[in-house]
């Protein structure tokens, strides 16, 4: 793990499985309908407990209906370590063209935000459209680093760490922490 501290909290990016997250709440990167997926959504379902939480999804989806990109629920971790699991829908990515990017960043922001409101003190994230969403990863990470900065300047949380799954791009994350915070 390589951690940044700053005056309010400590940002983190580590290589993992978010699933084995020991942090109060982790995030997942789902889609609008909260109906599980591959990737880190169908990871966290299978380690959370399929049914429980495909359960707790649909009770959400028929309250308020679809989850639009850039938005975020709440649900209980259920078989986590995690008590909470924030699933918000980050942006496809069409070239730039479609508010991606502020989209990208309100999934970061309103995910830590519900943390803040429940008490949460840590809370870690998977990198939010880099997988099928094909958001270019470099860019991806300017975006999520800055937004978790701002949000702990606010004091929204205490801890934030991006889990990174692949080994491969730890060293964009890595070099995109630097540039932000070490220049
Ligand atoms: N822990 C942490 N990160 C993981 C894990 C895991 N266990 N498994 C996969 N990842 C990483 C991938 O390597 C990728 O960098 O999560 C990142 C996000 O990839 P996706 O899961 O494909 O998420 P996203 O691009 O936001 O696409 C969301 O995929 O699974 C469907 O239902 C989901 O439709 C939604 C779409």
């Amino acid at each position: 793990c390589h951690s940044w501290k700053f005056c309010p909290g400590t940002l983190s990016i580590c290589t993992g499985d978010i699933t084995r997250s020991r942090a109060d709440a982790i995030v997942n990167a789902a889609n609008s309908q909260l109906a599980g997926g591959g990737g880190v959504d169908g990871a966290i379902h299978h380690a959370a407990g399929a049914e429980a939480l495909h359960a707790a999804c649909k009770d959400i989806i028929r309250e308020r209906g679809k989850l639009p990109a850039g938005q975020a629920v709440l649900t209980p971790g259920f078989a986590l370590s995690a008590k909470y699991i924030i699933h918000t829908v980050g942006p496809v990515w069409h070239g730039g063209t479609q508010n991606e990017d502020a989209l990208l960043a309100s999934a970061y922001w309103e995910s830590a935000l519900i943390a803040g409101q429940i008490g949460c003190q840590s809370v870690d994230f998977p990198a939010i459209s880099c997988g099928v969403y094909h958001f270019p990863v470099e860019h991806a990470a300017e975006i999520a680093l800055k937004t978790l900065k701002k949000s702990l300047d606010q004091g929204l949380v205490k801890s934030a760490c991006m889990v990174i799954f692949s080994r491969d791009k730890m060293n964009i994350w890595l070099r995109a922490g630097e540039t932000l915070f070490e220049s």
